[in-house]
């Protein structure tokens, strides 16, 4: 088990991953929406990002962890014409949306989304291509064997990519991004979502979770090499790459 401070969605009630499932399963219906407006659509351009470190690897197939709505899964797909992307998330209704957007693009024949969890993946080792995550790892119950499974199903010498939101340093993005995160978006989290605490949580959890040197740290832990780390959009957000 890994060290860092455990925030969960609703309090010390169960564990972090059954909150974690219930959460997800609450704001499922609306997570697309919220995410354009609390991101004002900049969400969109650090996936791109992502896709774009990605095509240098080449995969022929990737596995998308807490793939969510499949938005990730779906941009790779177009990005990639000839690869195939296998997407698993906890939250069942998170699941059931990610394969009617798959569905929607006429994807069904590459990309495949089923129920599914990252610290313990249901696939033999050194299978997939590239890995890659977007505003997953921070909800994990256990960051390090999250990562390790990564590793475990990645070929050698293939890419593990990470978005995830990160703590801006420089004034004054810092003090406005805390403003925001802190006091805003909860606000218009509550009034849109069904669940009133899943954006105060958002914001705890991106204070708790190990960001730019110190993830890097815990990637190089599990055996991941030429670990690097990009920061996006002054630091709020940042793409981690590392090599098996
Ligand atoms: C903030 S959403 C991100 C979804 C998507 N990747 C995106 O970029 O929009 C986080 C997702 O992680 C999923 N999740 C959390 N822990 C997980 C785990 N251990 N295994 C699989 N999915 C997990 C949640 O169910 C949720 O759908």
């Amino acid at each position: 088990m890994s060290m860092e401070k455990v925030v969960k969605p609703y309090g010390s009630e169960g564990s972090k991953k059954e909150q974690v499932r219930t959460m997800f399963d609450n704001v499922a219906g609306r997570y697309d929406f919220l995410n354009r407006l609390l991101s004002m659509g900049v969400d969109i351009s650090w996936r791109k990002r992502l896709i774009k470190e990605m095509k240098q690897y080449q995969p022929a197939h990737i596995m998308d962890m807490a793939t969510g709505t499949a938005d990730l899964a779906v941009m790779a797909a177009k990005s990639f014409p000839e690869a195939r992307i296998t997407g698993i998330d906890l939250s069942p209704n998170m699941v059931s949306l990610a394969k009617e957007k798959v569905d929607r693009a006429g994807l069904n024949d590459r990309v495949e989304i089923r129920v599914g969890d990252s610290e313990q993946i249901q696939s033999e080792a050194d299978f997939f291509d590239g890995a890659m995550v977007a505003f997953g790892v921070r909800n994990f119950e256990d960051l390090e064997k999250g990562l390790q499974e990564m590793h475990r199903v990645l070929r050698p010498g293939q890419p593990l990519m990470i978005l995830e939101f990160s703590k801006p340093t420089i004034f004054p993005v810092k003090q406005v991004f805390n403003l925001y995160f802190r006091l805003v978006l909860p606000i218009i989290g509550k009034l849109f979502s069904k669940d009133k605490k899943a954006y105060t949580y958002l914001y705890e959890s991106v204070q708790a979770f190990p960001d730019y040197d110190a993830l890097k740290l815990v990637m190089e832990k599990v055996g991941f090499k030429k670990c690097r780390w990009h920061a996006l959009t002054f630091g709020i957000c940042c793409l981690y790459i590392g090599e098996k």
